[in-house]
């Protein structure tokens, strides 16, 4: 039996962050060895809300830049943009047409967005999820490493699977193959730097929020000194009456590459005045050898290419084939 494969996927809108590394690409590098991984930027999503067409390829490019600098190796894993991959749309419409729009109407994140969107919300925000789906589906996926947020969009896959299979698999002919989520408990859910009750999100309006990947080391130094704290002095973990303090030595956690009994040992006498500076240092040393590795392959630009080249031709092989499955399975004549 080969490796189980994976799917997972960032959008190129804004900067990726401290959420969407420690949340998914850090899990990601860490699992890969184990597993065949496909990890896609998912450009046809960035589209959902307004977007910028002056800036859209270019973001692409450098999340794609930035999975490489995170330690995504090429030894185990795909890395591909998936407007270039023809076969994410077409999947898209068929799933579409078998998917009760009710489930798409109670997705929290489609309520989220479309009430930020106001009068402004496209057809392609609700159908977001299916785009998800056929996304997982079509590289026949065992697992999808991701952050709590998108968990809800994995059981509405788990959902539309079970319901094609239902309608259009013959008993002995699996066609679409149940994904299962792969969500770890430690930066799941990385909170904003603003408010320890919210996620730290590329959408929220202010950068105080949120430290991003490339963020130099002054700016990560002003982000923390301005962060949310709370009176008490001595930082603890799992008080949910201080959300700032359990995010923030959450974060000094996994960048040191502490345990949380080391962390909460030292930082228990802390007062915010040291621990500041303390989270500060590990921030700024943990994302330099990232910084590092992103100019090197940015300024490299045919490399990027080559890697993104090869990526789509693995991709859509594997892609193209389930497509031939379902549409077969669905009833359709085969293109002449
Ligand atoms: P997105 O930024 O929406 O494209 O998300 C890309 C990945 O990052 C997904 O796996 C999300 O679950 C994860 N993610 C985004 N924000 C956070 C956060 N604040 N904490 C943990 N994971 C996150
Ligand atoms: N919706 C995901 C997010 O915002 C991004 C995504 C798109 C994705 N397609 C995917 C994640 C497939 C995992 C698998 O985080």
């Amino acid at each position: 039996m080969g490796r189980q494969r994976i799917f997972s996927g960032v959008q190129p809108t804004g900067n990726l962050h401290l959420g969407n590394y420690l949340g998914a690409i850090r899990n990601w590098v860490e699992i890969q060895s184990q597993f065949d991984n496909f990890f896609c930027v998912v450009d046809l999503h960035a589209i959902t809300v307004p977007h910028k067409p002056e800036t859209l390829a270019q973001d692409t490019y450098a999340i794609a830049a930035l999975y490489l600098a995170c330690g995504i190796d090429l030894e185990y894993s795909t890395i591909f943009i998936q407007s270039h991959v023809s076969a994410h749309s077409e999947l898209t419409w068929l799933l579409n047409c078998i998917t009760p729009l009710n489930w798409l109407e109670d997705m929290i994140q489609f309520k989220e967005k479309a009430l930020k969107q106001g009068e402004n919300v496209g057809v392609g925000l609700l159908d977001y999820p299916v785009l998800m789906a056929s996304d997982i589906l079509l590289y026949q996926t065992d697992k999808v490493p991701v952050g709590e947020d998108q968990k809800q969009h994995l059981e509405l896959t788990r959902d539309i699977v079970n319901r094609f299979n239902h309608f259009f698999a013959k008993p002995d002919q699996r066609v679409l193959k149940l994904p299962e989520p792969m969500i770890r408990q430690e930066g799941a859910r990385v909170m904003s730097l603003t408010d320890g009750t919210k996620k730290m999100s590329k959408s929220d309006p202010s950068e105080m929020s949120r430290i991003n990947l490339l963020d130099p080391p002054d700016e990560i130094a002003k982000k923390i000194k301005r962060c949310k704290t709370d009176p008490i002095r001595g930082l603890e973990f799992d008080n949910p009456e201080r959300p700032e303090s359990n995010n923030l030595l959450t974060l000094h956690m996994l960048l040191s590459g502490k345990t949380k009994e080391e962390v909460a040992t030292e930082c228990q006498e802390m007062g915010w005045g040291q621990f500041k500076p303390l989270l500060t240092d590990t921030v700024i040393e943990a994302l330099k050898p990232i910084q590092d590795k992103y100019q090197a392959v940015m300024n490299d630009k045919s490399y990027l290419e080559s890697v993104l080249r090869h990526g789509k031709h693995k991709a859509e092989a594997i892609a193209n084939q389930t497509l031939t499955q379902v549409k077969a399975a669905m009833g359709y004549s085969m293109p002449l």
